[in-house]
């Protein structure tokens, strides 16, 4: 916002003389042609970088995380106006067979091993990005570590897509505190929950994918999942649930039971 605000002026604070520095630097900003104003805010730019150098990325897919307009890089996207990001697009590509997302892949007789994933781990400092609403980080593989309970921090989040990427052990209870989720896919990750007891707050929730996700221990799961109104499509294949209720036709869920 003050750098969509600027302009020149007598009054000269050191901030307003940073902008000024940074925004004569955009002339070699490539998606900036048009020699707008900087549009990312500084301290985001600093949790993009933090993100950044905690992820293994041995294709170079974030060759473009440079520079100061952190708005320009590749799978970033702010706002137009006030240059809060909002979505972060990192899905690695899913080449493997029967859309499946493997480094090490078969195709005829030979393995192909791909070096598209993201790997390592998520920096915390990403909890700064406060206006976030969309974050994709699919088909990457995050080496069987855990669901940063962190992720549940932000306020905006409206799709979270974790599917396929090699997380492991317990879902946190945490990513039930995003109130304004309508997209939820954790499907085919080792994940497991015992209850699902931290959904009930996904009020708004509209999609959501666990499958592959091991919930035989969440005997709530019905009482639960009937009670999310706004649910439109629920796929819970392969969770190992055998108390589904008796007769189906009391499934108070428009979604489709996959
Ligand atoms: C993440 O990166 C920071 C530097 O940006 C480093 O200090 C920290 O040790 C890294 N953490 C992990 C888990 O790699
Ligand atoms: C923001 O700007 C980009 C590039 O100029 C444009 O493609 C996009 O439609 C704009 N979005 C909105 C919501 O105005
Ligand atoms: C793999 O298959 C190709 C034909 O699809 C064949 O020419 C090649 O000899 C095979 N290689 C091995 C190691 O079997
Ligand atoms: C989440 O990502 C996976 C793998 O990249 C993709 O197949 C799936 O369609 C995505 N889910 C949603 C709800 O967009
Ligand atoms: C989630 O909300 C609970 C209260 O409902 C709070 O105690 C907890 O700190 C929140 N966690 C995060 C990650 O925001
Ligand atoms: C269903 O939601 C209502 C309203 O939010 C709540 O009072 C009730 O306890 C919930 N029931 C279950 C089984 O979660």
């Amino acid at each position: 916002m003050k750098a969509l605000t600027l302009v020149p002026s007598s009054f000269s604070s050191s901030s307003l003389c940073f902008l000024v520095l940074v925004s004569s630097l955009c002339s070699i900003c490539f998606c900036n042609q048009n020699s707008d104003p900087l549009l990312c805010i500084p301290t985001e730019r600093l949790a993009l970088m933090d993100l950044k150098s905690n992820l293994t990325d041995p294709a170079n897919r974030l060759s473009s995380w440079v520079g100061k307009d952190c708005c320009c890089w590749s799978g970033v996207v702010c706002d137009n106006f006030t240059g809060h990001v909002h979505e972060i697009h990192l899905r690695g590509p899913d080449n493997g067979i029967h859309g499946h997302c493997h480094r090490n892949y078969l195709t005829g007789n030979q393995t192909i091993t791909s070096n598209q994933m993201l790997g390592g781990t998520i920096s915390p400092s990403v909890i700064k990005l406060l206006q976030l609403r969309y974050l994709d980080l699919s088909c990457n593989d995050f080496l069987l570590g855990s669901i940063p309970a962190f992720i549940g921090s932000f306020q905006n989040l409206i799709y979270l897509n974790l599917s396929k990427s090699y997380f492991f052990l317990e879902i946190p209870h945490q990513l039930g505190n995003l109130s304004t989720l309508r997209v939820l896919d954790l499907h085919s990750n080792y994940l497991d929950s015992k209850s699902l007891k931290w959904l009930e707050n996904l009020k708004g929730l509209q999609y959501l994918d666990m499958s592959g996700i091991y919930i035989p221990e969440a005997s709530d799961w019905f009482p639960v999942i009937s009670n999310l109104t706004s649910l439109l499509e629920l796929h819970l294949s392969d969770c190992l649930l055998d108390q589904l209720p008796n007769n189906p036709q009391q499934l108070a869920l428009r979604p489709l039971l996959s």
